[in-house]
């Protein structure tokens, strides 16, 4: 919302051009772009008491897409009642605004996931950034936590914590949500273990990467909640919510500057010297090609969601609701991303350390 100042707001979304506004009395609209009436765009419209004018002639739609005024046309006209503006209905929450594109009976709840209230942390809007390439391989990212250990460390420098450079015990599993990684990793007498959820069909949930596993610690859960929106085939915005500390004193713009190395924000002789997730995703050709990859065993998360995307796609052929939801309760959704780091001694052979990681990792996720 803070990008919605007092001019309509031009977006891409699916696919569809749109507007977004907000009329005079703070309503909040989201619009095709194309006015009804000879097709002006309406990010040129002027926001008015009650829905946006367009610029050309005049005409007034609400933020539902109603047709309030033709004003060039002589009075007494009808013309309104047969004028419709195509409008998505909207929903505020924590600074974004949320459109609903689907079709109007089958409108869910806003899912509702338990990490939208902490105790103790502040949830707000984080980073926007875009990526010139398909929403799937930006989704397939978040459940390949062994790019983590090599992209983020051994292979372009360590771009996170010394920590994230031990190639993980790799886990997944599906969960009421959707699924979470559980990547696993021995340091020394300790064992740390990261938990990363993926909700179904765009939504994804990590902790921050600052964790060094240098003492243990209870679950800790100052966490990003990431949507993947796609603007179209080959155009992906990213939108984040982040669970912020106060005492870490940081400001709003602060929480809003992308991670190192998500967005292009970097000389391009330095992402090629040091690349990072945005050049490692949007490199994948503008949409990866599944039919050219030749998929391996760390690779166990990505066809996990890539299948639970594929179920969704199927059940809403048939007419029913893709898993992921929520339940049209809009009760609390459970999610379980968490740094965690225990004292584990290690086991007397490497193999038998692995399943104890493994084990330990799972234990995690099912005694949150
Ligand atoms: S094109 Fe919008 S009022 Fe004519
Ligand atoms: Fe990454």
């Amino acid at each position: 919302m803070r990008e919605l100042g007092p001019a309509p707001l031009r977006v891409r979304i699916l696919g569809e051009d749109l507007v977004v506004f907000r009329d005079r009395a703070g309503q909040i609209g989201v619009l095709h772009l194309h006015c009804a009436h000879r097709g002006t765009s309406l990010e040129f419209g002027i926001p008015v008491e009650r829905g946006i004018r367009c610029c050309y002639h005049g005409w007034v739609y609400d933020v539902d897409g109603r047709c309030l005024e033709t004003p060039g046309e002589p009075a007494g006209s009808r013309l309104c009642e047969r004028v419709v503006q195509g409008a998505y209905p909207t929903h505020e929450f924590t600074g974004l605004v949320f459109a609903y594109l689907g079709p109007p009976d089958r409108r869910p709840p806003f899912p509702r996931y338990d990490s939208y209230a902490v105790p103790g942390l502040v949830l707000m809007p984080a980073a926007k950034f875009a990526l010139p390439c398909n929403w799937l391989q930006v989704k397939d990212n978040s459940m390949d936590p062994v790019h983590t250990a090599f992209l983020h460390a051994l292979s372009s420098g360590y771009q996170f914590t010394e920590a994230f450079g031990v190639v993980p015990e790799l886990d997944w599993m599906t969960t009421e949500a959707g699924m979470v990684y559980i990547a696993t990793r021995r340091v020394g007498e300790l064992v740390w273990v990261r938990v990363c959820d993926f909700m179904p069909p765009n939504v994804h949930q990590f902790t921050r990467e600052i964790e060094e596993a240098t003492q243990a610690k209870s679950a800790s859960r100052p966490v990003i909640i990431r949507w993947a929106v796609p603007n179209d085939d080959g155009q992906t915005t990213n939108f984040e919510l982040a669970q912020v500390d106060p005492a870490w004193g940081l400001t709003a713009e602060q929480v809003a500057q992308p991670g190192f190395g998500q967005s292009d924000d970097r000389p391009y002789a330095e992402r090629q010297r040091h690349p990072a997730d945005f050049d490692a995703q949007s490199s994948q050709r503008q949409i990866a090609v599944h039919s050219l990859e030749h998929l391996a065993s760390t690779d166990r998360g990505v066809i996990m969601l890539r299948r639970i995307v594929r179920d969704g796609i199927r059940a809403v052929a048939r007419g029913e609701d893709p898993s992921g939801l929520g339940g049209s309760d809009g009760k609390l959704i459970r999610t379980f991303t968490q740094d965690t780091v225990l004292r584990v001694p290690p086991a007397a052979d490497p193999e038998e350390d692995r399943r104890l990681l493994r084990a330990t990792g799972r234990d995690t996720v099912t005694h949150r």
